[in-house]
């Protein structure tokens, strides 16, 4: 079966659709780098790249993705400047109250994956209620990693299982690979098949380390505000002219 996708304006790009992604990850880099560029600050690049995420969302619910999960504040974001983690909250907030919103059409569920607490009331209960209004849609589950770190993650997820092994919930012997997923914000959720980061980066940088032992990883050379349609259908096409083979032959 094909999937058709008119992301160009001239062109239509068809693929397969039993080779797009159940889940795809994607690393917003670039915000910075593209303001620089144009002589602006650092909070216009950060608009730029909620417009792009806004986008690319709707674009992913549309040709059938079903888990999506964007790197939005990393546990080591906070260690930028202060007005720069000021203006971030600021547009998180707006996104939170407007964008998600209109992702009711979609059908869109959204959750959050990070530590919620050391962000303030507000944005905390707006998260609660974004995630609390969306849990019983059926479309595209939409992760937005919010103070994610995948390390903080795994911690998290061993002082828990010591826990249940102490009070006799679960046992030593119990603890195996899918116990362990199931202890992580991404439980129940399939692996990344594909994980997409603009901006030329060849980093990880703590995102998804466990959940991506097998991810198909597609670096690309353009600043996330810049980022079309089109340069999903390319990451899309490279991801389907891979040979996934998870350690074997
Ligand atoms: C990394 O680029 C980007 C961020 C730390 C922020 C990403 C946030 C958004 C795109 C807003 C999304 C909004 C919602 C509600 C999810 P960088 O600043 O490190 O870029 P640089 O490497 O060029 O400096």
């Amino acid at each position: 079966m094909a999937l058709f996708s008119k992301s160009k304006k001239d062109a239509i790009t068809c693929f397969d659709v039993d080779k797009l992604p159940v889940h795809i990850g994607i690393i917003m880099d670039g915000n910075g780098r593209w303001a620089k560029k144009r002589g602006l600050p650092r909070k216009a690049g950060h608009s730029a790249g909620a417009k792009t995420f806004r986008k690319i969302t709707r674009y992913c619910s549309d040709i059938g993705i079903k888990y999506l999960t964007v790197y939005a504040f990393s546990t080591e974001n906070w260690k930028r400047p202060q007005d720069e983690v000021n203006s971030l909250m600021k547009l998180f907030k707006s996104y939170l109250e407007e964008a998600l919103e209109d992702f009711k059409d979609d059908s869109i569920v959204v959750k959050f994956i990070g530590d919620k607490s050391p962000f303030n009331e507000d944005l905390r209960n707006l998260m609660i209620e974004n995630e609390e209004s969306s849990k019983d849609r059926d479309g595209m589950v939409l992760n937005i990693a919010m103070n994610y770190g995948s390390r903080d993650e795994i911690v998290r997820a061993v002082k828990n299982i010591c826990n249940d092994v102490k009070n006799g919930t679960k046992s030593i012997d119990s603890i195996d690979e899918q116990m362990v997923s199931s202890y992580l914000y991404t439980s129940g959720q399939p692996d990344p098949d594909l994980i997409i980061r603009p901006s030329g980066e060849y980093r990880i940088s703590n995102f998804l380390l466990w959940q991506s032992a097998y991810t198909e990883f597609v670096i690309m050379n353009k600043l996330w505000p810049d980022f079309e349609e089109s340069d999903l259908d390319e990451a899309l096409i490279t991801y389907s002219n891979r040979n996934r083979r998870y350690g074997g032959v």
